[in-house]
């Protein structure tokens, strides 16, 4: 008798089922109502008393094989009807795919890295939490110079020492401490201001710094690079360089460009003059070279800053600067296809 549950045990080992129908004839055949395991728990009163506990523990060792064996298939078999539902059909439509879009502020921002980077510039970051030091007093804005007022400034639990940057002018000042010159760095990232919030301003924007700092720079040198800039980034051949003011820079300039005067738009956005003001630049003050221990009776270089969104909002018309932070995805879907 035990010798036959045995056996058993083996032959439901063994078994395989190609389909769902043989396993469920398996299951009948061997732990159905009128099974082979119920047939054997009948014979059970038969088997002498000597016998009961080990010829019961074979009987347990049976059903739990076949059931073992059962859930095993089943599951295989299941497996299987998925993958050919799913896979056999290679004509099916695929499952959308949803590709998020790039936000257009960092469209932008990679589309100015990418031009300055043409002509050897890289990228440094700094911090948005800053020193004083670096966002202003290095930059020849010591305390108590008037132009401090005109970015106005969060500052941090009270400390008139930590602030949050005004500007990415700050970090030129992190990068000539750290490196030697020739240097051409592009510094993008988030600056803040205490200012109402507006159609056309924010107190958290963003903006790209840029310094080159070698020998002999010259500012035709700075001129250059900028027509090269508008012409890439814009397709506009046509700038100028209003004198200007700026501490960190002498002399200091802002740059427009000839945007033109064609459309509604543009007469709109030029106020009529077909001029538009996209940057503030110069040649680095010596006194910042100084600050930096960089020798400027020996360096010179030029410096410019501007604004992500401004320009953002020039190349894809966006008329209100609030709308690069809500987050609304009907704004945000439009730069799909841009990468
Ligand atoms: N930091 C200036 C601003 O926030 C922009 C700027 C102007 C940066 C002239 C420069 C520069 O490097 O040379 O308004």
């Amino acid at each position: 008798m035990l010798d036959k549950v045995k056996e058993l045990i083996g032959e439901v080992n063994d078994f395989k089922a190609t389909t769902k129908e043989e396993l469920e004839a398996f299951r009948i055949k061997y732990i159905g109502k009128k099974g082979i395991l119920n047939d054997l728990f009948a014979e059970f009163k038969n088997v002498a008393n000597d016998q009961k506990k080990e010829f019961g523990q074979a009987l347990n060792t049976f059903k739990q094989a076949a059931e073992g064996k059962i859930n095993q298939l089943r599951e295989t078999l299941e497996d299987a009807d998925l993958n050919k539902s799913s896979l056999n059909d290679l004509t099916r439509p695929a499952e959308p795919l949803n590709l998020g879009s790039r936000h257009p502020i960092s469209i932008v921002k990679n589309q100015i890295i990418d031009v300055f980077s043409r002509i050897g510039f890289t990228v440094s970051e700094g911090p948005e939490i800053e020193d004083d030091w670096h966002n202003f007093t290095a930059l020849n804005l010591p305390e108590y110079h008037p132009a401090r007022d005109m970015q106005d400034t969060f500052f941090i639990e009270q400390n008139p020492d930590i602030l949050l940057r005004t500007h990415t002018s700050s970090v030129q000042t992190r990068y000539m401490e750290n490196n030697k010159p020739p240097i051409r760095t592009l510094s993008p990232g988030r600056v803040f201001r205490n200012e109402d919030i507006s159609a056309r301003a924010h107190c958290i924007f963003h903006q790209v710094e840029g310094l080159y700092i070698d020998t002999d720079v010259s500012f035709a040198d700075l001129k250059q690079t900028l027509l090269y800039f508008t012409k890439e980034m814009f397709g506009k051949s046509k700038i100028r360089l209003r004198p200007s003011y700026f501490p960190f820079t002498e002399p200091s300039a802002e740059v427009d460009i000839y945007w033109g005067l064609e459309t509604e738009t543009d007469y709109k956005i030029t106020k009529g003059t077909g001029w538009l003001e996209i940057m503030g630049c110069g040649m680095v003050d010596p006194n910042v070279l100084k600050n930096a221990n960089i020798d400027p009776t020996q360096y010179s270089g030029y410096a410019f800053g501007m604004g992500i969104e401004r320009i953002a909002m020039l190349l894809y018309q966006i008329p209100d600067i609030r709308m690069f932070y809500e987050n609304d995805v009907r704004f945000l879907e439009q730069f799909k296809s841009i990468s």
